[in-house]
């Protein structure tokens, strides 16, 4: 079977790669860099908001809808929200591309309604991590407006730009656009850098001018009292701005040749002693390059640089309706474990709106599983170290939407990655299988709150389709059984927020060859937890000795009973349990 790469699956092939694990060492917070932290104590809750919830009647979710599901948010127990772009925006990449970082695009409210929601998140607890893009802007941006007006005006070297006699541009690869990363422009005969969409020209880093409008827009926001920023693909912000030509084959190692140019690290110091020292606040970066030392050098802490990163390494396991094994699956969460012992700190998540449903890719959607396979996989994410981040609506293990006709997308990666397939000769058919399944269309639905019309997420006409099954997989259904997803999920982050064995202890993988279930534990000091998670749809035992129970309950079970025969656990399908052990 063809396989369908998008950028995210390129960027894994290189970190599969690393191979590096440092030894693995008995860790506690006071012994570790880790003391005290709230963002890696957090738990994190994705809002798309566009798709979160819509109060005036046109379709498109807005603040004041967050702010009608803030005591929501604070029964999920999560401690952190991060919200995709609402920023002033064309919304060619649904508001990837910001036209005025500092306002706010009309349909989602008003700087009112902004500050009314923070306020309202953080009397409850719940920080907010705010999406930064500036590895580009949109071409409505008015920086870009100056920019291309004309080679001498003051704002042309904010982006990247080509003239035209020197012949064409060295080829450089775009991830949304299969002509390339180049744009002509007859306005100057130039041409101009977009490593997304053509409307989301690339900000040229090395600029000082642009770090400094950049480090300016942070701390307007820093101001604001946001308290986290998420830095959207910023290992490729740096680049090298000679523009050589480069080999046959380099962008198949898309990180290498496209971002992570040393200069980076002088650019992220630069932000920390500009911004991030400045506020109790944290950076998150989208992308963790290549190698466990690209990585470490962005967050180590005696770096001063980011404070956490994410790697798409799990993501992109499950990325083609080939799916994943369970190997796999252990294999890369340990390995990126045993890197991050001593130093550094990385968030674990297996879904975001780059990414089809969680529940379609690493569970089974099949209503006999549905269920209890997405509650064993947010035992997961809660309970492995990292940070856990959930995006909205895997808390119900709400699933794809069926689409099989590309005239019904509207993503721009997804028009993108058609285009290129046609231009490649590709088999269309068994292409738009693939799309259906990948598509990051599928995890934006609008979110199911009840069971009336369009979920409840509107009044009016939603934006984009409401999943069929709102009727049985929706919030109000799910609020009212004990045993839902959805009270599953409030169960698992208590726990993780109340233990902090979870959020730091030391991880052991037990018994790395057992077919279907996946069983570790979680070691500081004197305590010790165990996670027991069948991936399988079968009935699945494992002999675990030495490991005896210290109380009669599991803390945690996705079933109403546990089996147990001296020192064999036998898990149902899906089986998640957590126990403590003496
Ligand atoms: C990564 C974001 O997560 C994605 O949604 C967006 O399309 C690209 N960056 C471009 O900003």
């Amino acid at each position: 079977m063809t396989k369908t790469y998008t950028w995210p699956f390129l960027i894994a092939v290189l970190l599969a790669s690393c191979t590096n694990q440092p030894e693995t060492a008995s860790t506690s917070p006071e012994q570790t860099e880790s003391a005290g932290t709230w963002w890696k104590e957090g738990v994190l809750y994705q809002i798309y908001p566009q798709s979160f919830k819509d109060t005036d009647g046109d379709g498109f979710g807005d603040f004041q809808g967050v702010i009608e599901k803030l005591d929501y948010l604070q029964s999920l127990g999560i401690t952190m929200v991060w919200m995709n772009p609402f920023f002033e925006s064309p919304l060619v990449d649904n508001g990837y591309d910001v036209s005025d970082y500092r306002a706010i695009l009309p349909r989602y409210g008003t700087m009112e309604d902004f500050d009314e929601m923070l306020a309202g998140l953080h009397e409850r607890g719940i920080k907010f991590v705010l999406d930064v893009v500036v590895n580009h802007s949109s071409n409505e941006h008015e920086w870009f407006k100056q920019s291309r007006s004309s080679r001498d005006n003051p704002y042309r070297d904010y982006y990247h730009w080509w003239p035209a006699e020197k012949g064409d541009p060295p080829f450089r690869r775009s991830l949304f656009d299969p002509e390339g990363a180049w744009e002509y422009d007859s306005l100057t005969n130039a041409y101009y850098l977009h490593y997304f969409a053509d409307a989301q020209p690339d900000l040229n880093w090395e600029n000082p001018k642009v770090r400094q409008e950049v480090y300016d827009i942070m701390k307007f926001w820093a101001e604001k009292g946001v308290d986290g920023f998420r830095m959207d693909a910023f290992q490729f912000a740096s680049k090298d701005t000679t523009f050589p030509k480069w080999p046959e084959g380099h962008e198949k190692d898309f990180i290498k040749w496209y971002g992570m140019r040393p200069q980076l690290h002088d650019y992220l110091k630069e932000m920390y002693e500009e911004v991030i020292s400045k506020y109790d606040i944290f950076a998150v970066a989208e992308g963790a390059g290549s190698t466990f030392q690209d990585a470490h050098d962005l967050v180590d802490a005696d770096r001063k640089e980011l404070q956490m990163a994410y790697h798409f390494e799990t993501v992109d396991m499950a990325r083609t309706t080939d799916g994943y094994t369970l190997a796999e699956f252990r294999e890369v969460f340990s390995r990126w474990d045993s890197a991050f012992v001593d130093q550094g700190w990385i968030a674990v998540f297996l879904s975001n709106h780059d990414n089809a449903r969680l529940v379609d890719r690493f569970g089974n959607p099949d209503p006999a599983f549905r269920a209890v396979s997405t509650q064993m996989l947010n035992t997961f994410l809660l309970s492995m170290r990292g940070t856990p981040y959930t995006y909205y609506g895997d808390e119900l293990g709400m699933t794809n939407v069926d689409m099989p006709n590309i005239e019904d997308y509207v993503d721009v990666a997804a028009i993108g990655d058609y285009k290129a397939a046609v231009a490649q000769g590709r088999d269309l058919e068994e292409f738009m299988q693939q799309l259906n399944y990948y598509s990051r269309e599928n995890g934006r639905t609008p979110m199911q709150w009840d069971d009336t019309e369009y979920a409840g997420f509107t009044t009016g006409t939603p934006w984009k389709r409401v999943n069929e099954n709102y009727r049985e997989i929706n919030v109000a259904a799910q609020d009212k059984n004990p045993n839902s997803v959805l009270n599953h999920f409030r169960k698992m982050t208590k726990l993780r927020t109340s233990n902090p064995v979870l959020v730091y202890g030391k991880y052991d993988l037990l018994d790395d060859e057992h077919p279907d279930i996946y069983a570790f534990t979680r070691t500081l000091d004197d305590e010790k937890i165990l996670v027991l998670l069948n991936f399988s749809q079968d009935t699945s035992s494992i002999q675990l000795p030495g490991m005896v129970a210290a109380e009669e309950e599991p803390l945690i079970n996705n079933y109403p009973s546990l089996e147990v025969a001296g020192n064999t656990y036998h898990l149902a399908a899906y089986q998640a349990v957590i126990i403590k052990i003496k």
